[in-house]
């Protein structure tokens, strides 16, 4: 049920690009007035994720690390899992950012028919993950034609690689083939294992279905049903320039990827794909494990008032003499 609500909200996107964009020709509404509106709602999202995220109160630091922190001289430490200084706390998050560091170090526990609990690692899910993330960068990057010009050198270099094979007409990129099986994947596993089927909720597959459906388009687009690509242009530059034009001759299947985009965009603040924005800003990533070193007083405790052992020996330094019991100052 809950990826039938999933799939019935991306079909409805379909329809409502399709229908607005092809059969009642509202152009303008889809290619100039929604792309400012996801924009706006994107940029002011993340903005306040990021302000939330930053008032957060973290007075201490958290060290869920898995190797030993630094302490006496002798005994070998480990910069990356447990940094005590800035240069390894980056390393430590470039690592993750870059690599997918945690996530490839993850294991998953299964019950074997003979109802043994066996705990394995889980590389597949490590790689699938990986695959899209960096496939979608590139993408991303060669789409940077769009909205420049002159394109970049990189971008140029970047289409040489990825079309590397010069496999059919126009070339295939071998990122487009990478995202869409890294997606499939992704989606297949949650189909498939049991377990993750149950835990997964109707955002979870909107994430992967509307992703796919950006991914499907675009191949579509550069594949298939084809788009007058200066037009393309001329739309994404008056855009970004804010003179916003709407030339003639792009074809309704651009619409739909451009309006898949806007919804991806417009949701993403409050998805929980803005885990993109949120790594940096995570407590457990982003704080060297310096407690030992370095003590941290939460800054907003309230001031408690102290008795010292000075306070308390002057106040029963007499009844101690008298006693026979050792004190530090004689009067
Ligand atoms: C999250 C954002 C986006 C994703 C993931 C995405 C993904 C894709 C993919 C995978 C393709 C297949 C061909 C290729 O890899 O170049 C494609 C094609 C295309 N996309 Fe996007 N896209 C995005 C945003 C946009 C935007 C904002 C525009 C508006 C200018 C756009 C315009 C196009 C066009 C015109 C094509 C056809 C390219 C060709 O014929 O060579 N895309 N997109």
């Amino acid at each position: 049920m809950r990826f039938l609500a999933a799939l019935v909200a991306t079909g409805l996107l379909w329809a409502v690009a399709w229908l607005g964009a092809g059969a009642l020709g509202w152009n303008w509404l889809f290619a100039v007035a929604i792309p400012y509106l996801a924009l706006v709602l994107f940029v002011g999202g993340i903005v306040l994720r990021v302000i939330g995220w930053g008032r957060s109160p973290v007075p201490f630091r958290i060290p869920t690390v898995c190797g030993q922190q630094k302490s006496l001289d002798w005994i070998p430490r480990d910069p990356l899992d447990s940094p005590f200084t800035a240069t390894e706390t980056v390393g430590r998050m470039a690592l993750e950012v870059l690599a997918f560091r945690s996530l490839f170090r993850g294991s998953r526990a299964r019950l074997t028919p003979e109802k043994r609990l066996v705990i394995e690692s889980d590389k597949w899910l490590w790689a699938g993950a990986i695959a899209f993330h960096w496939s979608l960068l590139v993408v991303l990057l060669r789409h940077l034609r769009y909205v420049t010009e002159p394109v970049p050198a990189l971008v140029g270099w970047l289409e040489a690689i990825d079309g590397f094979f010069q496999v059919a007409s126009p070339t295939l990129f071998v990122t487009d083939v990478v995202i869409a099986g890294a997606l499939l994947y992704l989606l297949g596993r949650r189909v498939v294992d049991p377990r993750l089927r149950y835990i997964s909720l109707p955002t979870d597959w909107f994430a992967l279905l509307l992703l796919l459906s950006i991914v499907g388009s675009g191949i579509s687009l550069r594949y298939f049903t084809k788009t007058d690509l200066v037009a393309v242009k001329q739309l994404a530059l008056g855009l970004a320039t804010f003179h916003p034009v709407v030339p003639d001759g792009i074809g309704t299947m651009f619409f739909v990827h451009l309006f898949l985009v806007c919804t991806l965009l417009a949701w993403f603040p409050f998805s929980k794909l803005v885990h993109m924005a949120g790594i940096f800003l995570s407590p457990t990533r982003n704080l060297a494990n310096n407690n030992r070193a370095r003590r941290h007083v939460n800054p907003w405790n309230p001031d408690v008032e102290v008795h010292t052992y000075e306070q308390w020996e002057d106040e029963f330094r007499d009844k101690l003499i008298a006693a026979g019991i050792d004190v530090e100052r004689e009067g």
